[in-house]
């Protein structure tokens, strides 16, 4: 099994700091630090000291995915299987551990150029709670921050790299169209009880990431969320609607960088000594129908 323990933390470069300030705030319901010597924002959503960094760039993109594990054994043990497999990974520098405010990491590149760090020791802030700015209280813990759908450009070497280097069990496919007219495989891959931290949808777009997804402990706190964002003039991407495979009820917003949010409630955990690989051919059991993005005025 793998020594991932679940999705741990997020980078994006962002071009629009004070939107997404306000989007943090205002429609994902987490709380915002400001980085005392820069422009960018730490995100909050639970005890840990940040959970997404957006860091003020001239461009949008993901910038890392931090994947936790235990302790510095098994941070050590995966180590070993990058090096087995001819993959080089670097020791995070005194500077970049300080910044990420963990005790130890490595980074390393899948398939596909992504950036992802791996952890462990990740600093706790439990004199000063974490507050949601609306209320919510996020499903995180041992199932980590959520989930991240990445745009694979080599579908077949990222599905290989995620299973059988980083160690990544298969849930499920869906073989549909998530935008009409576009057919695709999307494989589900989990590393806790989390239906899926990781799905690999092949699509050959320059952006990196779909959507990530970020899970309430309330159904009621999704239809607040999303009075909010409709008040909010926000962009659906989905509309509300319960996935096929992971059983999420959710919607999805476009953030200032044009990458999705899904905000959901009552994701499948799954039991490994019970769980058998699945396929679907549809998205969503009902609803989550794809709206357009407006065109960008000019
Ligand atoms: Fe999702």
């Amino acid at each position: 099994m793998s020594e991932i323990k679940a999705l741990g933390y997020l980078g994006f470069f962002v071009s629009d700091v004070d939107a997404w300030c306000k989007y943090a705030q205002d429609i994902l319901g987490v709380s915002v630090l400001k980085d005392e010597n820069s422009n960018n924002l730490l995100l909050r959503f639970d005890a840990y000291a940040w959970r997404i960094k957006l860091i003020e760039s001239d461009h949008d993109d993901l910038a890392f995915v931090g994947w936790e594990v235990s302790d510095e054994e098994e941070l050590d043990q995966l180590k070993q299987r990058l090096s087995d497999q001819g993959i080089e990974y670097q020791e995070g520098s005194k500077e970049l551990v300080e910044q990420r405010q963990v005790c130890e990491l490595i980074t390393f590149k899948d398939p596909d150029g992504t950036v992802c760090e791996a952890f462990y020791g990740a600093l706790q802030v439990t004199n000063k709670p974490f507050v949601s700015p609306r209320g919510y209280k996020f499903v995180t813990g041992e199932q980590g921050l959520g989930h991240v759908v990445l745009l694979s450009r080599d579908h077949e070497k990222q599905q290989h790299f995620y299973k059988n280097v980083l160690g990544f069990k298969v849930s499920d496919y869906i073989n549909t169209e998530v935008v009409p007219g576009k057919p695709l495989s999307i494989c589900f891959m989990r590393c806790n009880a989390r239906h899926h931290s990781l799905a690999l949808a092949p699509v050959k777009i320059p952006a990196k990431v779909a959507h990530i997804m970020l899970q309430v402990d309330s159904i009621d706190d999704v239809g607040r969320a999303m009075t909010a964002a409709e008040k909010e003039g926000v962009h659906f991407s989905f509309t509300l609607g319960r996935h096929s495979n992971d059983e999420m009820l959710s919607f999805y917003t476009m953030t200032p960088s044009g990458f999705d949010v899904e905000f959901g409630w009552g994701g499948l955990e799954v039991d490994d000594d019970t769980w058998h690989v699945k396929v679907h051919h549809v998205n969503s059991s009902w609803g989550h129908k794809f709206q357009r993005p407006p065109r960008p005025s000019k």
